[in-house]
């Protein structure tokens, strides 16, 4: 699975192994980000790690500068899991204390998910009562400790201390399960615009960028699930470790889904394409000529995939999400649209203002539910209301806090089977 490591590294001897980690990490096909305590930095220069990882690298939490590039929160958010090697007596006292003094603590208590810890120190400083208290601690947090080994150590001595190296910490990390929310659950996302061809060089379009669905896919993925990004044209990479099916046409992206469905159950579907809602009732095998004035073009409505995977009997039906893009009272037309299309929960939100919606990075959605929907599915955790907003932010935040309400109120009381 391709994820987002963000590499912290301790100030001891085998910070230098931590270089050719980055590089194995980089050839498994990780996005690397790395983050250094001050001491670390006396032991293998920044630069190194910049170099190897493509990224600057965080080094000063109260730095300005870093902070507004990628600051702690955000560095926290960014990653999938959050690797710490080495980490140091000192570092895993400073965590099992909650103290927030530098880049590598302060990401670590940001973040969603436990960091992993690959120990290096000297063998008495390993066996001593005060780290092993802390070793204790922090494992009953469920932050899982790599190692350490074995061996000859860095001071000439010999015993427990020594990091792993490199290649096991890398085959250590794949034996890792995912974790989060909804860990063993599977989701589909669409995503972007369809292209619907009117002759060989021209098509029909519209404005979606693919970025609320791309962050969607990403958040859902950060929550654990599996999930596959069926997606149209569009300019973005797939996050790491999301699966993509590339297609153009609406007639394409219908077959994809339900390839998808078909193949096995699926938990969640999400419609956050701009699917075209027509396209050309044929398709010209040479280039239109501009011959007349005036010239109609005739349209044959697209199947609404959205619609029909709703429609799918309850043992092949996944919880579906759909949304809508409106320009005009997005309550009564999303509520509208929430029942006509048969789906669980509907995000609408307005397009075509100065502000959010299509190719912006930033968007508010009202979310709009079925009275009972929520509770059906969630046992005894009612929702106070049928709507709720999610004001204007950017986009992969507003995705996480989708997210988090699917999770919450669609599959919290109700396990992965
Ligand atoms: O009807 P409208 O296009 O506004 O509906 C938007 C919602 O329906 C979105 O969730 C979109 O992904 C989905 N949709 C679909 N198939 C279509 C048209 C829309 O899945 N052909």
């Amino acid at each position: 699975m391709k994820k987002n490591i963000l590499l912290g590294v301790c100030g001891g001897v085998a910070a230098y192994k931590s270089a050719e980690l980055v590089r194995l990490l980089r050839r498994e096909g990780f996005e690397v980000r790395v983050m250094m305590t001050a001491a670390a930095t006396r032991f293998v220069g920044s630069l190194t790690f910049q170099a190897l990882s493509g990224h600057p690298v965080a080094t000063d939490l109260l730095d300005a500068g870093q902070e507004s590039a990628m600051g702690h929160i955000h560095l926290a958010r960014w990653a999938d899991r959050i690797l710490i090697a080495p980490a140091t007596a000192n570092f895993m006292a400073r965590l099992t204390q909650g103290m927030v003094d530098d880049i590598l603590t302060a990401v670590c208590l940001a973040a969603r998910a436990p960091p992993v810890l690959v120990p290096a120190m000297n063998s008495a400083m390993w066996l001593n009562p005060a780290t092993q208290a802390n070793r204790e601690i922090i494992e009953s947090r469920g932050i899982r400790l790599l190692g350490p080994g074995r061996g000859e150590l860095a001071c000439g001595e010999s015993g427990e201390g020594r990091m792993l190296e490199p290649e096991e910490i890398l085959n250590r990390l794949r034996e890792l399960s995912p974790t989060g929310p909804l860990q063993g659950r599977s989701a589909l996302v669409t995503a972007g615009p369809t292209r619907e061809p009117l002759d060989p060089v021209r098509f029909i379009s519209n404005r979606s960028s693919g970025k609320m669905g791309y962050a969607l896919a990403e958040a859902l993925q950060a929550a654990g699930a599996s999930v596959t990004l069926v997606s149209g044209p569009v300019s973005l990479a797939p996050p790491p470790g999301v699966e993509r099916v590339r297609v153009e046409t609406a007639l394409e992206m219908y077959d994809a889904v339900f390839a998808r469905i078909d193949q096995a159950p699926l938990d969640l579907f999400v419609a956050c394409a701009a699917v075209a809602d027509y396209r050309p009732a044929e398709v010209s095998a040479g280039k239109i000529k501009k011959n007349d004035a005036n010239m109609t073009l005739s349209l044959t409505r697209n199947p609404d995939i959205l619609t029909e995977v709703a429609a799918l009997p309850a043992d092949r039906r996944p919880c579906c999400v759909g949304f809508a893009a409106e320009t005009g009272d997005i309550r009564r037309l999303g509520e509208e649209k929430l029942r006509r299309k048969g789906a669980d929960l509907l995000a609408a939100n307005l397009v075509g203002g100065t502000q959010g919606g299509f190719e912006d990075d930033n968007n508010a959605l009202t979310l709009l539910w079925h009275d009972g929907q929520a509770e059906k599915r969630c046992g005894d955790a009612p929702v106070a209301d049928l709507r709720m907003d999610l004001p204007m932010m950017p986009k992969r935040e507003l995705a996480a806090a989708l997210v988090s309400f699917i999770e919450e109120h669609f599959f919290a009381c109700n396990p992965s089977s």
